[in-house]
């Protein structure tokens, strides 16, 4: 349990942005304070079958489970534990795990789609749009997704064409205007992180008197 109502702060930007590196850069000036929350964990499950869950547009927002999202966010505020669900990439399903996750001062929840849900937004006390060049975010994903997620070059263009792309442009870029702060460059943007750190610890020492 944590006695001041945590601050929540929304982390989104294009795949391949640089918004996990902010979130992790946080988490650490945070450490034990911090809990991350990704929204890539709370892809819906399928029950199709694995060739035709290659398919799936997974920059949609309906690819997404934010019911679950908002309730377990809310739970976390409310000073509870939640137990998170766990994605698989290369099996582009959820897994059967669950990990435990316990509240904290800081709540971080990232992702492409973070800001477009107003449920979600209405919880978040600071909106970051990480705001990287797409050149820099094609190239980041293909080294990525070919050493990470078990993708072929061929097959991460075909879908960046197919749906990253259009989606970044339909439902990603527009969410820019929720946001507080638009960060460049993400996290090798020191300055961003050390004012956004300056900013919550402000926020954590009003919350405590
Ligand atoms: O980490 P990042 O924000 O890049 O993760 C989101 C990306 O993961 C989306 O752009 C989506 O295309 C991709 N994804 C995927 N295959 C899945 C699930 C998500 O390529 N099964």
């Amino acid at each position: 349990m944590v006695s001041a109502k945590p601050i929540v702060i929304g982390i989104t930007g294009g795949s391949a942005s640089g918004k996990t590196s902010v979130a992790k850069a946080l988490c650490r000036q945070f450490a034990s304070q911090s809990v991350l929350l990704q929204q890539d964990n709370y892809y819906k499950h399928s029950a199709l079958p694995f060739a035709q869950r290659e398919k799936i547009n997974y920059d949609h927002p309906d690819a997404f489970d934010d019911d679950l999202l908002v309730q377990q966010l809310k739970a976390l505020i409310a000073g509870k534990t939640i137990q998170r669900p766990v994605y698989d990439y290369q099996q582009h399903n959820r897994t059967d795990a669950v990990v435990a996750v316990a509240s904290k001062t800081v709540i971080i929840v990232e992702g492409i789609l973070v800001l477009a849900d107003p449920a979600l937004r209405q919880l978040m006390d600071i909106k970051v749009f990480v705001d990287t060049d797409a050149d820099v975010r094609v190239l980041r994903r293909i080294q990525r997704d070919i050493a990470t997620r078990g993708r072929s070059l061929e097959s991460v263009i075909a879908q960046y064409l197919a749906t990253v792309k259009p989606a970044y442009h339909a439902f990603i870029a527009p969410t820019k205007r929720y946001a507080d702060i638009i960060i460049p460059e993400g996290g090798q943007n020191r300055v961003a992180v050390d004012l956004l750190s300056t900013k919550l610890q402000m926020i954590i020492q009003a919350r405590s008197q």
